[in-house]
Protein backbone atom coordinates (compact mmCIF):
# COMPACT_ATOMS: atom_id res chain seq x y z
CA UNK A 1 0.00 0.00 0.00
CA UNK A 2 1.67 3.37 -0.75
CA UNK A 3 1.63 5.99 1.76
CA UNK A 4 -1.21 8.42 0.33
CA UNK A 5 -3.35 5.41 0.53
CA UNK A 6 -3.02 4.86 4.45
CA UNK A 7 -3.29 8.61 4.94
CA UNK A 8 -6.30 8.91 2.63
CA UNK A 9 -8.02 5.67 4.51
CA UNK A 10 -6.67 7.23 7.90
CA UNK A 11 -8.84 10.23 7.38
CA UNK A 12 -11.92 8.48 6.88
CA UNK A 13 -11.43 7.43 10.47
CA UNK A 14 -10.64 10.91 12.04
CA UNK A 15 -13.69 12.37 14.53
CA UNK A 16 -14.84 15.77 12.55
CA UNK A 17 -14.21 18.65 13.95
CA UNK A 18 -17.00 20.77 15.41
CA UNK A 19 -16.20 24.84 15.25
CA UNK A 20 -18.51 25.74 18.33
CA UNK A 21 -15.75 25.89 20.94
CA UNK A 22 -13.86 29.46 21.04
CA UNK A 23 -10.38 29.55 22.78
CA UNK A 24 -9.70 31.81 26.13
CA UNK A 25 -8.78 35.36 25.19
CA UNK A 26 -5.38 36.45 23.92
CA UNK A 27 -4.16 37.18 26.97
CA UNK A 28 -4.29 34.08 28.58
CA UNK A 29 -3.36 31.52 25.59
CA UNK A 30 0.84 30.46 25.85
CA UNK A 31 3.19 32.12 23.80
CA UNK A 32 4.72 28.97 22.87
CA UNK A 33 3.10 25.44 22.32
CA UNK A 34 5.17 21.98 22.62
CA UNK A 35 3.95 19.33 21.42
CA UNK A 36 5.05 15.75 21.80
CA UNK A 37 2.79 14.73 19.49
CA UNK A 38 2.40 10.43 20.77
CA UNK A 39 0.20 7.42 19.89
CA UNK A 40 0.00 6.69 16.24
CA UNK A 41 0.99 3.51 16.82
CA UNK A 42 -1.60 3.02 19.32
CA UNK A 43 -4.31 4.83 17.22
CA UNK A 44 -3.45 2.44 14.60
CA UNK A 45 -3.35 -1.12 16.73
CA UNK A 46 -6.88 -0.26 18.06
CA UNK A 47 -8.12 -0.55 14.21
CA UNK A 48 -5.93 -3.21 13.46
CA UNK A 49 -3.97 -0.99 11.07
CA UNK A 50 -0.33 -1.20 10.43
CA UNK A 51 1.71 1.15 12.59
CA UNK A 52 2.20 3.84 9.38
CA UNK A 53 -1.73 4.28 9.35
CA UNK A 54 -1.17 5.66 12.59
CA UNK A 55 1.37 7.97 11.14
CA UNK A 56 -0.08 8.95 8.40
CA UNK A 57 -3.22 9.72 9.90
CA UNK A 58 -0.80 11.71 12.41
CA UNK A 59 0.22 14.03 9.78
CA UNK A 60 -3.76 14.68 9.16
CA UNK A 61 -4.04 15.91 12.67
CA UNK A 62 -0.35 17.85 12.54
CA UNK A 63 -2.43 19.81 9.48
CA UNK A 64 -5.21 20.91 11.32
CA UNK A 65 -3.23 22.08 14.63
CA UNK A 66 -0.82 24.02 12.94
CA UNK A 67 -3.99 25.78 11.27
CA UNK A 68 -5.48 26.46 14.58
CA UNK A 69 -2.25 27.92 15.83
CA UNK A 70 -2.03 29.96 13.05
CA UNK A 71 -5.51 30.82 13.65
CA UNK A 72 -5.02 31.58 17.57
CA UNK A 73 -1.80 33.36 16.98
CA UNK A 74 0.37 31.41 18.83
CA UNK A 75 4.00 32.61 18.10
CA UNK A 76 5.81 29.54 18.81
CA UNK A 77 4.77 25.64 17.88
CA UNK A 78 7.66 23.42 18.35
CA UNK A 79 6.64 19.80 17.60
CA UNK A 80 8.55 16.41 18.20
CA UNK A 81 8.89 14.60 15.16
CA UNK A 82 11.71 12.28 15.28
CA UNK A 83 13.66 11.49 17.99
CA UNK A 84 17.43 10.41 18.57
CA UNK A 85 16.18 7.22 20.15
CA UNK A 86 13.89 6.65 17.54
CA UNK A 87 16.31 5.00 15.60
CA UNK A 88 15.88 1.80 17.66
CA UNK A 89 12.81 1.59 15.71
CA UNK A 90 12.70 -1.23 13.25
CA UNK A 91 14.23 0.13 10.02
CA UNK A 92 10.92 -0.04 7.74
CA UNK A 93 9.70 2.14 10.17
CA UNK A 94 12.33 4.72 10.66
CA UNK A 95 12.03 4.99 6.90
CA UNK A 96 8.06 5.65 6.37
CA UNK A 97 8.60 8.07 9.45
CA UNK A 98 11.23 9.84 7.48
CA UNK A 99 9.69 9.83 3.87
CA UNK A 100 5.94 10.60 5.80
CA UNK A 101 7.96 14.05 7.58
CA UNK A 102 9.44 14.83 4.04
CA UNK A 103 6.55 14.44 1.42
CA UNK A 104 3.97 16.18 4.22
CA UNK A 105 6.28 19.47 4.82
CA UNK A 106 6.89 19.71 1.17
CA UNK A 107 2.85 19.45 0.28
CA UNK A 108 2.25 22.01 2.69
CA UNK A 109 5.27 24.38 1.90
CA UNK A 110 3.03 26.32 0.06
CA UNK A 111 0.06 26.93 2.40
CA UNK A 112 2.80 27.63 5.04
CA UNK A 113 4.15 30.39 2.82
CA UNK A 114 1.03 31.78 2.32
CA UNK A 115 0.39 31.69 6.33
CA UNK A 116 3.94 33.32 6.83
CA UNK A 117 4.66 30.18 8.79
CA UNK A 118 8.59 30.35 10.05
CA UNK A 119 9.99 26.78 9.88
CA UNK A 120 13.19 26.06 11.61
CA UNK A 121 14.22 22.34 12.37
CA UNK A 122 15.71 21.31 15.54
CA UNK A 123 18.04 18.66 15.16
CA UNK A 124 21.02 16.70 13.76
CA UNK A 125 20.15 16.77 9.89
CA UNK A 126 23.21 15.00 8.94
CA UNK A 127 21.86 11.50 9.53
CA UNK A 128 19.21 12.31 6.89
CA UNK A 129 19.55 10.78 3.26
CA UNK A 130 20.72 14.11 0.87
CA UNK A 131 17.12 14.69 -0.94
CA UNK A 132 15.10 14.68 2.52
CA UNK A 133 17.82 17.02 4.24
CA UNK A 134 17.85 19.21 1.07
CA UNK A 135 14.06 19.20 0.71
CA UNK A 136 14.23 20.10 4.96
CA UNK A 137 17.04 22.76 4.39
CA UNK A 138 15.44 24.11 1.58
CA UNK A 139 11.92 25.11 3.44
CA UNK A 140 13.74 26.41 6.33
CA UNK A 141 15.49 28.76 4.02
CA UNK A 142 12.45 29.19 1.90
CA UNK A 143 10.64 30.10 5.21
CA UNK A 144 13.21 32.02 7.07
CA UNK A 145 12.11 35.60 6.61
CA UNK A 146 8.01 34.64 7.16
CA UNK A 147 6.51 36.73 10.05
CA UNK A 148 3.65 34.52 11.23
CA UNK A 149 3.77 31.43 13.50
CA UNK A 150 7.17 29.89 13.96
CA UNK A 151 7.02 26.51 13.77
CA UNK A 152 10.20 24.36 15.71
CA UNK A 153 10.29 20.93 13.97
CA UNK A 154 12.26 18.78 16.16
CA UNK A 155 14.25 15.93 13.88
CA UNK A 156 16.52 13.55 15.23
CA UNK A 157 16.64 15.65 18.38
CA UNK A 158 17.82 14.90 21.68
CA UNK A 159 17.51 17.54 24.68
CA UNK A 160 20.57 16.27 26.17
CA UNK A 161 22.56 16.24 23.43
CA UNK A 162 21.31 19.68 22.70
CA UNK A 163 22.66 20.66 26.04
CA UNK A 164 25.97 19.19 25.39
CA UNK A 165 26.03 20.97 21.95
CA UNK A 166 25.45 24.41 23.58
CA UNK A 167 28.01 23.66 26.48
CA UNK A 168 30.34 22.62 23.87
CA UNK A 169 29.86 25.78 21.39
CA UNK A 170 30.31 27.64 24.92
CA UNK A 171 33.64 26.09 25.82
CA UNK A 172 35.21 26.49 22.33
CA UNK A 173 34.37 30.50 22.87
CA UNK A 174 36.60 30.53 25.90
CA UNK A 175 38.99 28.29 24.18
CA UNK A 176 39.58 30.93 21.78
CA UNK A 177 39.07 34.04 23.90
CA UNK A 178 36.05 35.24 22.33
CA UNK A 179 34.07 35.35 25.66
CA UNK A 180 35.17 34.78 29.43
CA UNK A 181 33.11 31.66 31.86
CA UNK A 182 31.50 34.37 33.31
CA UNK A 183 29.60 35.68 30.58
CA UNK A 184 27.71 32.14 30.24
CA UNK A 185 24.04 33.02 31.14
CA UNK A 186 20.81 31.87 30.53
CA UNK A 187 20.35 34.22 27.68
CA UNK A 188 23.94 33.30 26.12
CA UNK A 189 23.82 29.69 26.49
CA UNK A 190 20.31 29.99 25.27
CA UNK A 191 21.17 31.02 21.90
CA UNK A 192 23.63 28.27 21.39
CA UNK A 193 20.53 25.69 21.70
CA UNK A 194 18.36 25.28 18.35
CA UNK A 195 15.90 27.43 19.66
CA UNK A 196 18.17 30.37 19.92
CA UNK A 197 16.22 33.44 20.61
CA UNK A 198 12.55 31.68 20.73
CA UNK A 199 10.87 32.14 23.67
CA UNK A 200 10.84 29.51 26.15
CA UNK A 201 8.17 27.21 26.27
CA UNK A 202 4.61 27.91 27.85
CA UNK A 203 3.26 24.77 27.55
CA UNK A 204 3.71 21.48 26.45
CA UNK A 205 1.51 19.08 25.54
CA UNK A 206 2.11 15.30 25.27
CA UNK A 207 -0.78 12.99 23.99
CA UNK A 208 -1.30 9.63 24.28
CA UNK A 209 -1.31 9.68 28.23
CA UNK A 210 2.34 8.79 28.20
CA UNK A 211 3.55 10.55 31.21
CA UNK A 212 7.28 11.76 30.43
CA UNK A 213 9.34 14.08 28.38
CA UNK A 214 10.85 11.54 26.77
CA UNK A 215 13.90 13.75 26.08
CA UNK A 216 12.54 16.65 24.45
CA UNK A 217 13.14 20.54 25.20
CA UNK A 218 14.55 19.74 28.41
CA UNK A 219 16.13 23.42 28.77
CA UNK A 220 13.24 25.11 27.23
CA UNK A 221 10.55 23.29 29.25
CA UNK A 222 12.39 24.85 32.57
CA UNK A 223 9.33 26.31 33.93
CA UNK A 224 6.70 25.10 31.55
CA UNK A 225 2.56 24.21 31.82
CA UNK A 226 2.10 20.18 31.42
CA UNK A 227 -0.83 18.86 30.17
CA UNK A 228 -0.80 15.00 29.64
CA UNK A 229 -4.03 14.85 26.77
CA UNK A 230 -5.42 11.25 26.70
CA UNK A 231 -5.80 11.17 23.41
CA UNK A 232 -4.28 9.65 20.50
CA UNK A 233 -2.04 11.89 18.28
CA UNK A 234 -4.37 11.07 15.52
CA UNK A 235 -7.57 11.82 17.30
CA UNK A 236 -6.34 15.39 18.37
CA UNK A 237 -7.90 18.35 16.83
CA UNK A 238 -9.40 21.82 17.11
CA UNK A 239 -11.49 21.33 19.88
CA UNK A 240 -8.82 18.78 22.07
CA UNK A 241 -6.44 22.05 21.83
CA UNK A 242 -9.21 24.70 22.77
CA UNK A 243 -10.09 22.30 25.76
CA UNK A 244 -6.15 21.84 26.62
CA UNK A 245 -6.10 25.91 26.31
CA UNK A 246 -8.60 26.55 28.35
CA UNK A 247 -6.93 24.18 30.48
CA UNK A 248 -4.12 26.42 30.40
CA UNK A 249 -5.65 29.52 31.04
CA UNK A 250 -7.08 28.16 34.34
CA UNK A 251 -3.07 27.34 35.90
CA UNK A 252 -2.03 29.66 38.64
CA UNK A 253 1.81 30.00 37.05
CA UNK A 254 3.84 31.63 40.12
CA UNK A 255 7.40 31.32 38.85
CA UNK A 256 8.38 30.54 42.38
CA UNK A 257 7.12 33.54 43.63
CA UNK A 258 3.70 34.06 46.44
CA UNK A 259 0.55 34.01 44.64
CA UNK A 260 -0.84 38.05 44.03
CA UNK A 261 -4.06 38.59 45.88
C1 LIG B 1 4.49 8.98 17.94
O1 LIG B 1 3.70 7.85 17.91
C2 LIG B 1 5.15 9.23 16.60
C3 LIG B 1 6.62 9.19 16.62
C4 LIG B 1 7.38 8.70 17.55
C5 LIG B 1 7.24 9.75 15.44
P1 LIG B 1 4.31 6.45 18.28
O2 LIG B 1 4.82 5.79 17.06
O3 LIG B 1 5.29 6.57 19.39
O4 LIG B 1 3.01 5.69 18.79
P2 LIG B 1 2.89 4.70 20.03
O5 LIG B 1 3.47 5.40 21.21
O6 LIG B 1 3.66 3.48 19.67
O7 LIG B 1 1.43 4.46 20.18
C1 LIG C 1 8.56 10.61 21.71
O1 LIG C 1 7.70 9.54 21.58
C2 LIG C 1 9.14 10.99 20.37
C3 LIG C 1 8.20 11.59 19.42
C4 LIG C 1 6.94 11.84 19.62
C5 LIG C 1 8.81 11.95 18.16
P1 LIG C 1 8.18 8.04 21.77
O2 LIG C 1 6.96 7.20 21.64
O3 LIG C 1 9.31 7.74 20.87
O4 LIG C 1 8.72 8.04 23.27
P2 LIG C 1 8.72 6.93 24.41
O5 LIG C 1 9.42 5.73 23.86
O6 LIG C 1 7.30 6.64 24.74
O7 LIG C 1 9.44 7.56 25.55
MG1 LIG D 1 5.15 6.54 21.40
Amino acid sequence: MKISDIARAAKLFRKKTKADLLPPPAEKRPRHIAFIMDGNGRWAKKRSLPRSAGHAAGTEALREIIRACDEFKIEIMSIYAFSTENWNRPADEVQTLMKLITKYFLSEIDELMEKGVRIRILGDLDAFPDEQRQALITAQERTKDNKGLKLNIALNYGGRMEIIRAARALSEKCVKGEMKPDDISVETFSLETYTKDDKDVDLLIRTSGEKRLSNFLLWQTWYAEIIFSPVYWPDYNRDELIKDLHEYASRDRRFGKVKDK
